[in-house]
């Protein structure tokens, strides 16, 4: 299945889409993951990357679009992808579907995560990552076993630049899915609203039902 995740900054796409891409035994594809990791290695897409990062802003479609088409060409992304924050504007959601469909796929649901704002400003005021394996905490809600260190590898935990209360203001305000691109989804009968702002086992549950009917609705 190709399934992507859209919601606002902070709504637990990275944390709902390493969880389903487990279970279903898809490649799990974050392109803000793939910006850090540009960032981190010094390359000439990071530099440009970083300068709209840094400022709360989208990077523009078609530097977006040429990096993650690059992933999902690679042979590990054939069996099925779950899309972790692209697309993000209606030329990128076109652009996919171009793309899938000379592969002769498609996506099969745009799962789109809502959580009230101030709950957003509290989650990523609080969020560690680890910069090995991608696990994602959060301060008071889901800490890690030992202060600052992955429970799954050890290494020391790290906060995001962008999640300095400024950027996560810029972040809100220009980094809403645009209603073209929901209305897109929807006018296709692919978009499906989920409650994010349960707790992250049962907005994992409503996201599994949700992939279970659009796998029927394929299949019928
Ligand atoms: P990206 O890394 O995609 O950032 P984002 O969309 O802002 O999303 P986040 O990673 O901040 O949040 P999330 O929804 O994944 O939430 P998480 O699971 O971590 O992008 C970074 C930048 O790259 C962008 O700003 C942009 O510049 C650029 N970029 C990326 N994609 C682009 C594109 N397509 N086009 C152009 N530019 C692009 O959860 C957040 C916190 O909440 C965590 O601490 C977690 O533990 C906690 N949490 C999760 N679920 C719950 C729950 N149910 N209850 C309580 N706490 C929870």
């Amino acid at each position: 299945m190709n399934l992507i995740l859209l919601g606002p900054p902070g709504t637990g796409k990275g944390t709902q889409a390493r969880l389903i891409a487990d279970r279903l035994g898809a490649l799990h594809v974050a392109t803000g993951d793939l910006f850090r990791n540009a960032v981190k290695q010094g390359s000439e897409l990071g530099a440009r990357a970083k300068e709209y990062m840094d400022r709360g802003e989208l990077v523009p479609d078609d530097v977006t679009i040429d990096m993650l088409f690059d992933r999902i060409d690679q042979p590990d992304a054939q069996s099925g992808v779950i899309f972790d924050g692209f697309p993000r504007t209606l030329q990128q959601a076109e652009a996919l579907d171009k793309a899938l469909a000379g592969k002769g796929k498609a996506v099969d649901a745009a799962l789109h995560i809502t959580v009230p704002d101030d709950e957003i400003v509290r989650r990523l005021s609080g969020r560690w990552l680890c910069p090995d394996c991608g696990a994602i905490y959060q301060e008071q809600t889901q800490p890690p076993i030992k202060a600052q260190l992955c429970d799954d590898c050890g290494n020391e935990l790290q906060q995001r630049d962008d999640d300095r209360p400024a950027v996560v203001r810029a972040r809100l305000e220009k980094q809403r899915p645009p209603t073209e691109m929901l209305d897109y989804y929807r006018g296709q009968n692919r978009l499906v609203d989920i409650d994010g702002a349960q707790a992250p086992d049962d907005v994992t549950r409503d996201l599994l039902a949700e992939i279970e009917r659009a796998t029927t609705r394929i299949s019928n």
